[in-house]
């Protein structure tokens, strides 16, 4: 391709250790899309005739062709995806194939064919968040009345509807979702026409191309165009943010799956036994997921650094984005679609859950709040229930079956009756009834919610 210039061949450790072809091979069908608009701004501009414009659209028709059929021939020689289809192109059609390049350098083309295929990828990433979504939401929706512990610190706090605890991940979920929209919007800028780095002295029709392409807008700075990567990092970091998320809900799900809490039994589908234990049944999904989380972080920090250092424009070390970005796209959406099919076959033990959030202690909080209704300031009535849970304590009772004389000992307030009344669960749910708080009323308003916004499966 720039055989002009140079009197000796490239080296063949320089040809291996440049090649980018074994994975950009991935763009090929971007990399097409890219040429046939660049070609029909090219006829547009008087570059190309009809007819050249047409052996090369049927050009690409065969590559396609064949390339779909595992027929064509990558060419590490040919060192990227790019030159390998212009130069097979040219190969089939002579003339025409080889003007293609015209106006055109690989520093816009690649940063085109990056962008139309991370708009792809955005795409199908929010595809598998309603995924797991849905998931999850079908999960609460088979246990709606479950009563759970929740957790601060991983102690017992508060009892929460098991489905409030999953519709948090729904909430993360549609933050992540909302990221990849946005990560779309702003990848959403045509590059080609940026030339090498500064346009090209043959004017094309760039908002022509960018019309063909499906772009909103056209870049509009040549030398950022080419060297912007920005919206790759946007990407990976949408990214890694879903493997936060998914690597949180793998830590609870490995917990809950323990025989110590015993709260969601796994499908023998998607747990793996022990080589050696005969009695094991483990939750490798969540683990895998939780483990994957740092190669999530590992593809952004990776592309990041790559960028830290670049003086403008293109510089060689841009190469280095796809592979993470390509790493990131693929990990990001098994680990979606794998975590969707296991809690679509997941089962909640409720008695278990019940029996854990039945614990009095966990409504001591609703003991002070009754106080509170009583007059007797917060932080007082905090103290007065802490006092009466180390008298529970000492007297090696639970705290709602303190003998009668201890309530109104601990404050003129109180009596057993009242008192013990309030240690009910379904009172204390019930009672929990501001906006995003867990009364039943209002989880089974989101569940319904989220069951009706999942069914029409919107993007964006
Ligand atoms: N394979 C290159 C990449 O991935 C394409 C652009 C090459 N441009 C160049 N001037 N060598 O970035």
């Amino acid at each position: 391709m720039w055989t002009g210039r140079f009197q000796e061949p490239t080296h063949d450790l320089l040809r291996r250790y440049s090649e980018s072809v074994s994975f950009d091979r991935r763009l090929w069908r971007h990399d097409l899309q890219g040429s046939r608009a660049h070609a029909a701004a090219l006829r547009a501009a008087g570059f190309l005739t009809a007819a050249e414009e047409r052996a090369i659209n049927q050009g690409m028709d065969e590559i396609t062709a064949d390339i779909e059929a595992g027929r064509f021939e990558w060419r590490e020689d040919l060192e990227d995806v790019h030159m390998n289809l212009e130069a097979e192109l040219t190969r089939r059609i002579g003339a025409p194939g080889a003007k293609l390049h015209t106006a055109r350098s690989r520093n816009d083309q690649v940063a085109l064919d990056l962008r139309l295929w991370l708009r792809d990828e955005c795409a199908a990433a929010q595809d598998a968040v309603r995924g797991l979504q849905t998931a999850l939401v079908g999960l609460a929706g088979r246990h709606p009345d479950a009563v759970m512990p929740g957790y601060t610190h991983l102690q017992r706090a508060q009892p929460v509807l098991f489905a409030h605890h999953l519709l948090a991940y729904v909430e993360m979920l549609e933050r992540d979702h909302d990221r990849l929209g946005e990560c779309s919007r702003r990848l959403d800028v045509m590059p080609l026409g940026s030339g090498a780095i500064a346009g090209s002295t043959l004017v094309l029709d760039r908002r022509l191309v960018a019309k063909r392409l499906g772009f909103a807008r056209v870049s509009a700075n040549s030398m950022d165009a080419v060297s912007d990567r920005d919206f790759a990092c946007d990407f990976l970091y949408a990214a890694a943010m879903i493997g936060m998320h998914l690597s949180r809900l793998s830590e609870d799900v490995i917990l809950w799956a323990t025989s110590e809490f015993g709260f969601l039994k796994l499908s023998d589908a998607f747990t793996t036994g022990s080589s050696l234990m005969p009695q094991k049944k483990n939750p490798d999904v969540a683990e895998l997921t939780r483990g994957k989380t740092g190669r999530l972080y590992g593809d952004l920090f990776a592309v990041l650094t790559t960028l830290k250092g670049l003086p403008m424009t293109y510089n060689r070390d841009l190469q280095e984005d796809k592979e993470r970005v390509f790493d990131a796209a693929d990990t990001v959406r098994a680990a979606l679609q794998v975590f969707a099919a296991m809690l679509g076959e997941a089962r909640a033990n409720e008695a278990r859950m019940a029996a854990a959030a039945a614990d009095p202690l966990l409504l001591a909080t609703d003991l002070a709040d009754h106080l509170v209704r009583a007059g007797v300031p917060f932080r007082q009535a905090h103290e007065i229930t802490g006092r009466l849970v180390a008298r529970a304590e000492k007297l090696k009772t639970p705290l709602d079956r303190l003998p009668d004389e201890e309530w109104p000992a601990a404050h003129a307030s109180l009596d057993a009756v009242s008192a013990r009344k309030l240690f009910s669960v379904p009172r204390s749910l019930a009672a929990r009834r501001a906006p995003g708080a867990p009364s039943p009323a209002n989880v089974r308003r989101e569940l319904v919610k989220w069951q009706a916004r999942l069914k029409q499966k919107t993007r964006r």
